[in-house]
């Protein structure tokens, strides 16, 4: 028997009682407690399931999707989330706004704010743009990916793509293989997986790890891609960002295929149970061979865009519907 709309809001509802997150503003994986995440992620389970029906747990509510940087994943998602839960939702891109007049993103913010947007999401090519944002204007800010720096809602979904396979990654082993000096998924993911108590290995040219990268985010290093994957049951393979110069750090992408890029073969070095994830845009036989994209039985790839809708659906609620009614301080410049 299917579960009927007012069920799915009354069981979101008794899930998350009164409770609010610690935080007004979705800035950074660091800023959220372990409770914080496991609600997130309880919440979205009952989302996914409700994913063909309208609920109206948002109405009333305005959310802008202000994206300045190119996306397919993170804005249809969070703009379906919205419209799930009776949210206004509208978006506005670089191209077709102020910014390109010469408005700066804080005025451009205050003035979505001033709109009545109770909740703001920006991608933005400006590392730390979001934090600033948030401390500046009254609407709570949702950080959609921040230059190389961070992209929470996409770790989360990461999260629960393989909690839904492994349960807990607890001391599981994670191997995540590609660019991870230009990757803001790579900076919520590694915050997160620390906190989740994973064991983190990365596999890429030298080239690719920050300075301290090691100690900052307690990874082990490795070049070798077929040592880095023994025993790993979570298999995390990332784009080289062509667009952000990613190039100039390896001799060719060809180059790079070989030695790094996720093949069948090298995926069966892994663990027996291991599941292969990638946030997207996948650079098909550059990151991972065609074969193993969409259809391979290892591969979770599909289940992340699906539990982006549900993980972003879980978030919008809780920073667009606080229960204890406070408002968030911020100081207008
Ligand atoms: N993973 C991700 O951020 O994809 P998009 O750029 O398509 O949003």
């Amino acid at each position: 028997m299917s579960i009927q709309r007012w069920d799915f809001q009354e069981q979101a509802r008794e899930l998350r009682g009164q409770k609010d997150l610690s935080v007004f503003d979705i800035v950074s994986i660091d800023d959220l407690s372990v409770e914080d995440i496991d609600l997130i992620l309880s919440l979205a389970t009952i989302f996914k399931e409700s994913k063909s029906e309208k609920l109206s747990l948002l109405k009333g509510v305005s959310i802008i999707n202000a994206f300045y940087e190119n996306s397919t994943r993170t804005r249809s998602s969070f703009e379906l989330a919205g419209k799930h839960l009776g949210a206004d939702t509208i978006n506005i891109s670089g191209s077709g706004s102020s910014v390109k007049k010469g408005e700066t993103l804080l005025d451009t913010t205050e003035t979505l704010s001033a709109l009545q947007a109770q909740v703001i999401i920006i991608r933005t090519e400006f590392s730390g743009m979001p934090e600033f944002l948030a401390r500046h204007v009254s609407a709570n800010i949702v950080n959609a990916g921040d230059g190389w720096h961070e992209h929470p809602s996409q770790a989360l979904l990461d999260l629960k793509t393989i909690r839904d396979h492994h349960g807990s990654i607890q001391g599981k082993v994670v191997t995540i293989v590609g660019d991870i000096l230009h990757s803001r998924v790579f900076g919520s993911l590694a915050r997160l997986l620390k906190k989740q108590g994973a064991l983190v290995r990365v596999a890429c040219p030298e080239t690719f790890i920050p300075e301290k990268g090691e100690s900052v985010f307690g990874f082990e290093y490795f070049s070798d891609v077929e040592k880095a994957l023994k025993d790993a049951e979570v298999v995390y393979a990332l784009r080289v960002q062509e667009e952000r110069g990613s190039t100039g750090y390896i001799p060719s992408m060809r180059e790079y295929s070989k030695t790094f890029g996720i093949s069948a073969k090298r995926l069966s070095m892994a663990h027996p149970n291991a599941i292969l994830l990638h946030p997207g845009p996948v650079m098909r036989d550059t990151d991972v061979h065609s074969a193993l994209v969409a259809v391979h039985e290892q591969s979770r790839i599909l289940d992340q865009v699906e539990n982006g809708m549900a993980v972003r659906a879980s978030l919008l609620w809780m920073v667009g519907d606080r229960k204890d009614g406070k408002k968030k301080e911020y100081k207008i410049l």
